[in-house]
């Protein structure tokens, strides 16, 4: 008999859904329907669009615009790169965290790693400050930490060695939690040269034995975030990092629970449970996803991201998202969405 599971309606903490800016990669249509299409019901949008949201009135924008168009929970990162300390009260009661970026990526605004003690004495210190930060920032990144009584969550764990470094600052009792992606658990160095320039993200893929390392140390990882990072084909041809992943996440993560290396409880403590805890959004028992294991290829024809590819393309999977019940409303079903589709429910940390 196929089985059926259920689901608490998962949470993204890490996506890129590019609206205001740059629609033609995603907007908050697509990239929150890509996201109940994928078990998520709940997303935290990045701050590194065209124009970075580190001002109120972009902040202001962007969350009416979502209000307008998103289709799951929504909520928001506000961004720095140092010149706007003075919005940081104002700002946090709009947002769910702070993200700094410690190297390049999408957009350019890194911050000067020398005003990592002031940028977390502005920022409120229930809410969580999240860190890009990659082999060359992660000591600075740690050295950061000492003395802080704040929630600092460092994202996307690529390697052996940032992810020893973040063990050893939780063993230390220092406010520290971190992230794990998708492509990073399930595509390695190896896959570059098949996948091109649809395997360059940041950070970049690495070794088998790096990945190995993550699978062998997944009770230190907190939280799966998906850093769902769609870009066009002739953007990607050009060189822009990331990769697309609100669909593939939960599929991929099956897949490995299939496998026997994850437990379901796993997925639903790491996509679920911590990422609600540690960046304090509300749940709702009403909320939920059905999932059905039967087995189907991942065609990128069928993906609801408006970038239309993913690395997985033409990957058997061995299970799909049926149906999806946001708030007591069936908002997915088999493929389709309702024409009456309500609009998200914009969330502050801590609200509920
Ligand atoms: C992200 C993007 O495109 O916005 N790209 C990526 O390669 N991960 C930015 C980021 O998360 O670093
Ligand atoms: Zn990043
Ligand atoms: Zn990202």
């Amino acid at each position: 008999m196929t089985e059926i599971l259920r689901l608490p309606g998962l949470v993204d903490v890490h996506v890129h859904l590019r609206e205001p800016g740059q629609t033609e990669k995603e907007d908050f249509s697509s990239g929150t329907r890509a996201a109940l299409a994928g078990g998520f019901t709940t997303v935290c949008d990045m701050p590194n669009n065209a124009e970075p949201i580190t001002t109120l009135e972009r902040l202001e924008a962007k969350i009416a615009l979502a209000q307008q168009k998103a289709v799951c929970d929504i909520g928001f990162h506000y961004g720095t790169v140092g010149d706007n300390l003075d919005t940081f009260a104002e700002a946090a009661k709009h947002s769910i965290g702070l993200k700094v970026y410690l190297n390049n990526t999408t957009g350019g605004y890194t911050l000067d790693p020398s005003r990592l003690k002031e940028i977390y004495a502005a920022w409120p210190r229930d809410q969580v400050v999240l860190l890009h930060t990659e082999e060359d920032t992660i000591d600075i990144a740690i050295a950061s930490l000492e003395g802080l009584s704040r929630p600092v969550h460092v994202c996307h764990m690529p390697s052996r060695v940032v992810l020893e470094k973040i063990m050893a600052a939780k063993a230390k009792g220092l406010p520290v939690t971190c992230g794990v992606t998708p492509h990073h658990l399930f595509l390695t160095e190896n896959d570059v040269e098949r996948l091109g320039v649809y395997g360059m993200m940041k950070p970049p893929l690495k070794s088998q034995a790096d990945q190995d390392f993550l699978w062998a140390h997944l009770d230190d990882i907190d939280i799966f975030e998906s850093d769902h990072a769609p870009h066009t084909h002739a953007d990607k041809q050009a060189g822009a990092f990331g990769v697309p992943n609100l669909e593939t996440t939960l599929p991929l993560l099956l897949k490995a629970r299939a496998e026997g290396k994850i437990t379901l409880e796993q997925i639903i403590d790491k996509c679920f449970t911590n990422p609600s805890e540690i960046f304090g959004l509300p749940t709702d028992d009403s909320t939920y996803v059905d999932v059905k294991m039967e087995p189907y290829v991942l065609h990128n024809a069928d993906l609801q991201t408006k970038c239309g590819w993913s690395p997985w393309d033409g990957e058997e999977m061995p299970g799909h998202v049926t149906r999806v019940v946001l708030h007591g409303q069936t908002v997915y079903e088999n493929g389709t969405f309702p024409a009456d589709l309500h609009p998200a429910r914009v969330l502050t940390p801590f609200a509920s």
